[in-house]
């Protein structure tokens, strides 16, 4: 059989570059290449195949002998997947206000996952002990739903990131409660890397339970995976993945993904690149006057204050996405892609809008 003329054709300019979201790089090529090793032949569908087994194995060597990766196509899809795996049908998690879960994810962990979220307002992203017990009460009174998760983002949708002890504080307050705890880790390698610790290091050693570990912001062209990291109490959940539509059958190219990613340090070059891209913008913002950043720079997130007609016509010359529209914030955010001349660009054309 002859192989199928490839008629290549490409609809955009591929050294064009924003800060609207680190969803909006490619994949990166040591990611693809590892694809087409995983192309070929017929290997058993829905995870039984060589390249699932073998991410198994990458995953203990990051948290431990007892971890177990379900891989999943999308962050929504690994954390309704993960939160309904520790939840009973009165259960309700407790994150905070700005969770993805809460503000991003068009109420899937509702809808789909049928799941009470309790949410708390916070400075910064990141719940403390003293913050989760607004919501932390109630658990015998059958008209309050009942906490039975805490749910942090690491890193934060706000750029920000818990140290190990802030965690394992929140683990212990949970648990002495009963309480499980599940990281939306769609970002947990640019946590490792700006903490400069092994990925165990602020999860299963600080107690964290379970987590959805990120792969497409990373440099995957798709994938993630619900990690579990203690599987006491956490049952049933292949059977949650298929039933929320999360189980691919050619998992392969998942797993072959985050395998190319985790296997060696692939995640951390990535994710340590995208940082210092974010200290880097963050450095040249502040040399601009009338420009103010609104949380510390601890990921690959600049969060910024400017006058709202700046934000427009920057726009027209990067995309970037408004955060709060009206108090005039926006959200730069920084890839493994992006490259000093973009920042470097971006601040020259902030500083000329403000001049404007
Ligand atoms: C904190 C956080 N969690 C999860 C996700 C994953 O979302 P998606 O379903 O788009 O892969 C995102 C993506 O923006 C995110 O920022």
């Amino acid at each position: 059989m002859n192989p199928p003329r490839t008629d290549a054709r490409r609809h955009h300019d591929p050294d064009v570059r924003g800060f609207a979201s680190d969803n909006y790089a490619g994949a990166h090529p040591e990611v693809l290449a590892a694809l087409a090793v995983a192309n070929g032949g017929h290997q058993v569908a829905y995870g039984e195949d060589a390249y699932t087994e073998n991410l198994q194995q990458v995953i203990r060597s990051h948290f431990g002998p007892t971890a177990e990766a379900f891989p999943v196509f999308n962050g929504t899809g690994a954390n309704v997947v993960a939160l309904q795996a520790v939840t009973d049908r009165w259960g309700a998690v407790i994150c905070a206000e700005s969770a993805h879960i809460n503000v991003d994810e068009g109420g899937a962990p509702e809808r789909v996952g049928g799941i009470k979220l309790l949410t708390v307002p916070t400075p910064d992203g990141k719940l403390t002990p003293e913050l989760i017990d607004r919501q932390a009460y109630g658990w015998d009174d059958e008209h309050r739903a009942m906490p039975q998760v805490v749910s942090i983002a690491q890193a934060t949708e706000l750029g920000t990131v818990y140290t190990p002890d802030e965690i394992r504080a929140i683990c212990e307050h949970a648990h002495a409660h009963g309480m499980k705890v599940h990281v939306d880790g769609s970002r947990l390698a640019n946590a490792a890397a700006t903490l400069d610790v092994p990925l165990r290091t602020f999860t299963n050693a600080a107690g964290v339970d379970l987590l959805s570990l990120g792969g497409t912001k990373n440099g995957a062209l798709f994938g993630e995976a619900v990690v579990v990291l203690n599987p006491d109490g956490i049952r049933h959940l292949k059977h949650l993945r298929k039933l929320s539509m999360q189980l691919a059958s050619k998992m392969r190219f998942v797993s072959v993904q985050l395998e190319a990613l985790l296997a060696r340090d692939l995640w951390l070059r990535n994710a340590r690149h995208a940082n210092e891209m974010a200290q880097r913008l963050a450095e040249g913002v502040r040399a601009v006057h009338g420009v103010e950043i609104l949380h510390p720079v601890q990921a690959n997130a600049v969060f910024a204050r400017l006058p709202h007609d700046v934000s427009e016509r920057l726009q027209k010359r990067f995309r970037f996405y408004f955060w709060d529209e009206a108090a005039g914030d926006v959200r730069w955010m920084c890839a493994f892609d992006t490259t000093e001349d973009d920042v470097d660009m971006f601040v020259a054309a902030l500083k000329e809008e403000m001049a404007r």
